[in-house]
């Protein structure tokens, strides 16, 4: 018995902010930005909230599935702004749906948030509790972020994405997961007593890459396979410095990679549930694919899945 992916989908709020409208909003360039971290734009959710990108998100997911949500068992979303402190936003989302009895709850892992819930619905599923389980990562981070901190406020964007997961019979399946948390060093990462992101990101960047490679080795190991035969890393998307170091790593080449962050930015727990769905649409993912999902965030938070699609 597997858990195996059958529909995708993503919400992403129209209005773009390039780097050169952060030039006129703060001491920054371009340049600096695009040589820094890759990025050149992403998303400003101005008139949706995240329960409706996480909605949006998850219609298109159940859609590409083919299911209805009233065939739902379990909603899990990831995020790091939530509508409100409660109810939590899997509940708001659940009725949006229309999804009916179901088990709903937040998690709260920052950017590693969606891998966590993924980890989780695996484990309802390989525990016989569901069989359809929705997963989605979802942020409207421009309301988190200090427009007047330059050091941050070009880094993030706004978006979500989903996945459809049911217990399968095929070869697809979630092969090995490792999740890590490490609490002492929140102080590299963490939402201030207004809410607004706050980060050391030079130490951040040197932790995220050894992280994230001790992760992938780690699941790597325990599914007892080799990097040559990953067909594609989708990394979460904070930095493409960080990716690429990653790569070069864990000796995976970079057409082996899916990158995204040149048009979205950091949406941390969206990302990497974005970045999946427009691997698979654009082909770059088949069934049977063997795939690296690897993630760090606040908490600090960390981890790796590897998955047959
Ligand atoms: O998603 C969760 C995980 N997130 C991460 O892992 C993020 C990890 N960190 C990073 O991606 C990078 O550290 C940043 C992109 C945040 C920063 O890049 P960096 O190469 O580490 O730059 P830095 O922080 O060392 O700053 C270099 C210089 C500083 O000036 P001085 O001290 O050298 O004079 C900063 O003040 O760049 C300056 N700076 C900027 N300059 C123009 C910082 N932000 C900006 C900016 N525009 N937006």
């Amino acid at each position: 018995m597997g858990t195996k992916i059958i529909g995708t989908g993503v919400a992403l709020p129209e209005k773009v902010l390039t780097n050169f409208d952060l030039e006129k909003m703060v001491d920054t360039s371009d340049e600096w930005i695009t040589t820094r971290t890759g990025i050149k734009e992403r998303r400003i959710a101005e008139n949706e909230t995240v329960t409706e990108l996480a909605t949006k998100a998850a219609q298109q997911a159940l859609s590409n599935a083919g299911i209805d949500s009233k065939e739902l068992d379990l909603i899990i979303l990831a995020t790091l702004t939530p509508e409100k402190r409660f109810p939590s936003t899997a509940c708001l989302v659940q009725a949006q749906l229309g999804a009916e009895r179901v088990y709903a709850f937040d998690i709260s892992a920052a950017c590693s948030g969606f891998i966590y819930a993924l980890d989780v619905a695996d484990s309802f599923i390989k525990s016989g509790k569901a069989n359809k389980v929705l997963v989605i990562g979802a942020e409207k981070l421009s309301e988190a972020v200090d427009w007047t901190d330059r050091s941050t406020c070009v880094l993030f964007g706004d978006g979500a994405g989903a996945v459809v997961v049911e217990r399968s019979e095929d070869e697809s399946d979630i092969l090995a997961s490792v999740m890590y948390s490490e609490g002492s060093l929140e102080e590299l990462l963490y939402a201030d007593k207004c809410g607004y992101i706050r980060m050391k990101g030079r130490e951040l960047f040197r932790f995220a890459v050894r992280a994230m490679e001790e992760a992938c080795r780690e699941a790597l190991r325990r599914a007892g396979v080799s990097p040559e035969e990953i067909s594609l890393v989708v990394p979460h998307q904070a930095n493409v410095r960080i990716i690429n170091a990653l790569a070069e790593k864990l000796g995976i080449p970079q057409e082996k990679v899916y990158v995204n962050i040149h048009r979205y930015g950091n949406t941390s727990a969206a990302s990497i549930p974005i970045a999946l769905h427009e691997a698979i649409s654009e082909g770059r993912i088949k069934r049977g694919d063997l795939i690296l999902l690897t993630a760090m965030g606040g908490g600090l938070t960390w981890g790796a899945m590897l998955l047959r699609y």
